[in-house]
């Protein structure tokens, strides 16, 4: 880390998702964005001048820069191992999207990367920073779900062809994955943080109604350590909008359900005697969110500055962030397979 007040921030990747990093960026006091880049000149320039930031094509010549001490990269999810990668080795702090990596091989490369070269990665799952979930997670850590039952993350989105076409590397299997990998990790990887560890795993996925490589529905079951069962289901085929990404937690003393566009707004809350803080958490719901990505962004960054600054752990360390991309890899396998996966599944080779 720069010895300056401030921590210097380069953007790799500069498309749908990456204003939500240059934004987040600009408005935090502490924080500094000095470089994006992009592989097509014309948008690294674009963000450059919106951002009054250096452009770069080469994410090579960014990472040279000695006054950079954080990368996010924001580039298709099959590139993310090894630009994060090439950015450890080069003393840069990592905050990478999800999927962090397409395989637990890749995913462990990451990881060690940083370990050896000391610096700190966290992957982007924004919506732990949503109200309503910090909300979800105070009251199971306190304990007022008694034994918990079981779970479902839910997502019904609509992505239609022309989402799939503003990118070759959309919907592929070596580059993005389909509905599981890219649109309903997050969800995912808020259900696994409820339940703890995954004992095993049985799904199927099917490419429904688009013309992608991977699936675009997909259900699956899993078996927790501690004995309770969790639901997924995903699909990015909803007629004719995005719906909804909703969460449930149910356990012997608790039913809560987060629901809203993405995960934002609290619709079941019943605990013992919970009346008054019921109509207190009702009261001072957000709105939906503009779009799905929500309002996380800012608060991730904030959270991975102040790990850098206190020599902390991330809120989602990649050991964090590998959890939610494993039960996905399992739930790929047992649609290859038919076949129920016990976890931990063994990183492939490449
Ligand atoms: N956290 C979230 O909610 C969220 C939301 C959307 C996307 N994402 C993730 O963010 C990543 C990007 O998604 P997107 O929708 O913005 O994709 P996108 O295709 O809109 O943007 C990716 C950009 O990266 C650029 N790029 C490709 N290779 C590069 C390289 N080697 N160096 C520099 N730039 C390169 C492309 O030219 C493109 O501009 C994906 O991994 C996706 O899963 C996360």
């Amino acid at each position: 880390m720069s010895s300056k007040e401030k921590l210097v921030f380069g953007v790799i990747g500069c498309g749908r998702i990456a204003p939500k990093h240059t934004e987040s960026i600009m408005a935090i006091p502490d924080a500094e964005l000095a470089a994006v880049c992009d592989i097509l000149p014309e948008r690294a320039d674009d963000f450059a001048r919106k951002y009054n930031a250096q452009p770069y094509y080469d994410y090579h010549e960014l990472l040279k820069r000695e006054n950079i001490d954080i990368v996010t990269i924001a580039t298709p999810s099959g590139d993310h191992a090894e630009i994060g990668i090439a950015a450890a080795q080069a003393g840069k702090h990592v905050m990478v999207e999800k999927p962090m990596a397409m395989t637990l091989r890749d995913a462990d490369r990451l990881i060690q990367a940083c370990r050896e070269n000391g610096v700190k990665l966290a992957v982007i799952h924004q919506n732990r920073f949503n109200q309503s979930i910090k909300t979800l997670r105070n009251a199971l850590v306190e304990g007022r779900f008694g034994k918990l039952t079981h779970g479902q993350a839910t997502v019904r989105w609509n992505r239609g062809m022309d989402y799939y076409q503003q990118a070759s590397w959309r919907g592929t299997k070596l580059q993005d994955g389909g509905v599981l990998m890219n649109q309903s990790i997050h969800n995912i990887d808020l259900l696994q943080w409820m339940f703890g560890p995954v004992d095993s795993v049985f799904g199927y996925t099917q490419t429904a109604l688009r013309q992608i490589e991977m699936e675009d529905v997909a259900g699956a079951v899993l078996r927790f350590k501690n004995g309770a069962i969790g639901l997924i289901e995903a699909a990015s085929t909803i007629y004719p909008k995005n719906i909804e990404e909703t969460l449930n937690v149910f356990g012997e003393s608790g039913s809560v359900i987060v629901g809203g566009i993405a995960v934002n707004r609290v619709e079941v809350w019943e605990f013992p005697e919970s009346a008054e803080e019921q109509k207190q958490i009702f009261a001072a719901q957000e709105n939906d969110p503009p779009n799905v990505y929500g309002f996380g962004h800012r608060e991730i960054i904030e959270d991975m500055m102040k790990a850098i600054q206190t020599d902390g752990i991330p809120a989602v360390p990649g050991e964090e962030g590998r959890k939610a991309l494993e039960i996905i890899l399992a739930i790929y396998q047992c649609q290859e397979t038919g076949q129920p996966v016990k976890l931990p599944l063994v990183p492939c080779q490449p």
